[in-house]
């Protein structure tokens, strides 16, 4: 869940580092660290704080470091509490090392290893024993492949030995690693996108890489060298910038209508879905919508099944990846099986898509990060155009998974005869140009959605509720408000409230309903009634005939277009309930923007 950068070579190291782990933050921020070779590459320097990357620059402002050489980390604990001591680097004996990922077997190493910790990490168990391995061998790639026989789990290590001057070792299982030349030097980085590469190399299962600030060379797991493996990119490093927003999290919302067109230029011609990638083939077979994903990308794939059900009865259903992963598969050979992802590196996913393909199933990725793991694993991709999304809370990327989705369903529905071309070019026409006007939040609605989330924004519990495809999006809603407000909330479709979750509600119960719908509002309104009269306070994203709520208007697009109207106003309310709170939305407690561990 972390980032890690490493650079060997003729620039100012601890520049790009810096650099690169301002870039990274996203991916973990509960504290940070970086190693470096001092100037004559005698001795390495560790300097690591518990708190985000602000804090280490202040205290890197105080010393002087000359170096060519160094490794950093941003922290997403695991394994032991958030404080200086558990940040990385780690350093034992002549190893220093920081780590990406999780070793399941670090008690067994701490009890066969006796010896003393400063921590209580697992990786500074893992430091521990590659340490050992490396005092009997005095030869660092050789102690890593020694000590790596013995981990389990998943990591992504950078390591340096005090001995082998402004080298850089790298190696990994189940976590991304890429390392490349750029930057006039040697690079490893966990996101592609956080050094300016000329070459690049993902590292598979095992595999190594010893980086020095003449070249790299790679390895694989039993130590020979693989020649050829550095390939030309053309990525471009892009440091987060927040165009004058105050958060990256309201940035991104306001980018969604320019996001989707590009979505839907990108995966349509001649005004109909087209998919390079993608054999027609595969879509005509496709009998079943099968999707998997976690959190937001998860919610995607409900909205996409409930849409293929309404549109052309394609049946279908949408699985949480850490879920499916460990159940009895249905999946057969010839399958289609879709699998969504803004990072491309959720490890719970990247595990369905192994097991899928295992079985035979065509893997169908909807992943938005070039260059990441799944982009390389699934059969075929479609790449959702939303850039680079830098807040932990999903807005753009989630609204770009549904336009890719539901293009793809418009394709499948036309190669299986279930629309006609007419119709699909109709629909995609409505995704290309009514879709992205509405998405747009104009100064009336966001003054409306700033004073109604004032309101409300002292209700510890909320319910989301709403009917048909309202109800799969009060599910996204109500992640939203909670992963970024803390308001403890819970989406419920309208019409099951009173089946148990009612008693809950008091007059300190805010009820967030969402009622796009028009053949179901007269039911929605019913279920208001009943929270209103247990003295429910009630806000409505649609619109309705009742005065006893907060009304925020959403009657733009309708039935299955829906989403992409009211999906940036209820993400805009959980961005301003965080606001209101004090809360940081950007980078919300205990969470990361990439889970690479289960
Ligand atoms: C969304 O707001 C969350 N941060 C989270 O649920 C996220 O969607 C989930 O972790 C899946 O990530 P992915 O799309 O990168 O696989
Ligand atoms: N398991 C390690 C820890 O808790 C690494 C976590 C990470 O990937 O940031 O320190």
């Amino acid at each position: 869940m972390c980032g890690i950068i490493g650079y060997t070579g003729k620039d100012q190291a601890l520049q790009i580092v810096m650099r690169g782990l301002a870039a990274l933050e996203y991916r973990g921020y509960d504290s940070c660290g970086l190693s470096a070779f001092s100037s004559d590459g005698d001795e390495i320097t560790v300097i690591k704080k518990a708190g985000r990357l602000k804090v280490l620059s202040e205290a890197l402002s105080t010393v002087q470091l000359n170096t060519r050489c160094a490794i950093g980390h941003t922290r997403w604990a695991t394994h032991g509490a958030v404080t200086e001591e558990n940040a990385h680097p780690h350093r034992v004996g002549k190893t220093v090392i920081v780590h990406n990922g999780i070793i399941e077997n670090y008690k067994q190493i701490e009890s066969e290893l006796q010896c003393s910790f400063q921590g209580s990490t697992d990786t500074e168990r893992a430091c521990a024993l590659i340490d050992r391995y490396y005092e009997q061998t005095h030869d660092g790639k050789q102690a890593i492949i020694n000590a790596c026989s013995q981990i389990e789990g998943s990591y992504a290590f950078l390591i340096m030995f005090e001995d082998e001057k402004d080298t850089i070792y790298a190696t990994s299982r189940a976590c991304p690693l890429i390392v490349g030349h750029g930057e006039n030097g040697s690079c490893a980085i966990s996101d592609i996108s956080a050094c300016r590469l000329d070459t690049y190399c993902r590292l598979n299962d095992g595999e190594s890489a010893r980086l020095t600030p003449d070249g790299i060379s790679v390895y694989a797991s039993d130590g020979h060298e693989l020649k050829g493996r550095l390939l030309p990119t053309d990525v471009k490093t892009e440091l987060p910038s927040k165009n004058g927003y105050p958060h990256f999290m309201l940035k991104e919302i306001n980018e969604i209508p320019t996001v989707l067109r590009k979505t839907v230029d990108a995966n349509t011609k001649d005004g109909l879905p087209f998919f390079k990638s993608i054999p027609d083939s595969v879509l005509k077979d496709m009998k079943r919508l099968t999707v998997i994903g976690c959190g937001t990308a998860y919610h995607a794939g409900l909205c996409a099944v409930h849409t293929a059900r309404e549109l052309s009865g394609i049946d279908g259903a949408a699985y949480i990846a850490s879920e499916y992963r460990y159940s009895r598969p249905t999946v057969k050979k010839g399958d289609v099986v879709v699998f969504i992802s803004q990072s491309g590196e959720t490890a719970d996913t990247l595990a369905c898509i192994r097991m899928c393909r295992s079985l035979g199933a065509y893997t169908l990725g909807i992943i938005n990060v070039p260059y990441s793991t799944a982009s390389f694993e699934c059969d075929g991709v479609i790449y959702t155009h939303a850039g680079f999304e830098i807040a932990v809370a999903s807005t753009k990327a989630y609204v770009c998974q549904l336009a890719a989705l539901y293009l793809l369903i418009f394709k499948a529905s036309l190669l299986q005869n279930a629309l006609s071309e007419k119709k699909v070019s109709e629909y995609t026409k409505i995704l290309k140009n009514d879709v992205p006007e509405n998405a747009y939040i104009d100064e009336e609605k966001r003054k409306t959605v700033y004073n109604i989330a004032k309101k409300h924004k002292d209700s510890e519990n909320m319910f989301y509720i709403g009917r048909g495809i309202d109800s799969i999006l009060c599910s996204e809603a109500s992640l939203k408000l909670k992963e970024v407000s803390y308001i403890h909330s819970e989406a419920y479709p309208a019409g099951e409230l009173k089946h148990g979750a009612i008693s809950l509600i008091t007059p300190d119960v805010s009820v967030f309903v969402i009622a796009t719908d028009k053949k179901l509002i007269g039911k929605t309104e019913n279920n208001m009634q009943e929270v209103s009269s247990r003295g429910g306070r009630l806000i409505l994203l649609g619109d309705s005939e009742m005065k006893s709520c907060d009304i925020i208007p959403c009657n733009s697009l309708q039935g299955i277009f829906s989403p992409f109207a009211a999906s940036p106003l209820f993400q805009l309310y959980a961005y301003y309930t965080a606001l209101l709170r004090g809360c940081d939305p950007d980078m919300p407690r205990n969470l990361a923007k990439s889970v690479t561990v289960e």
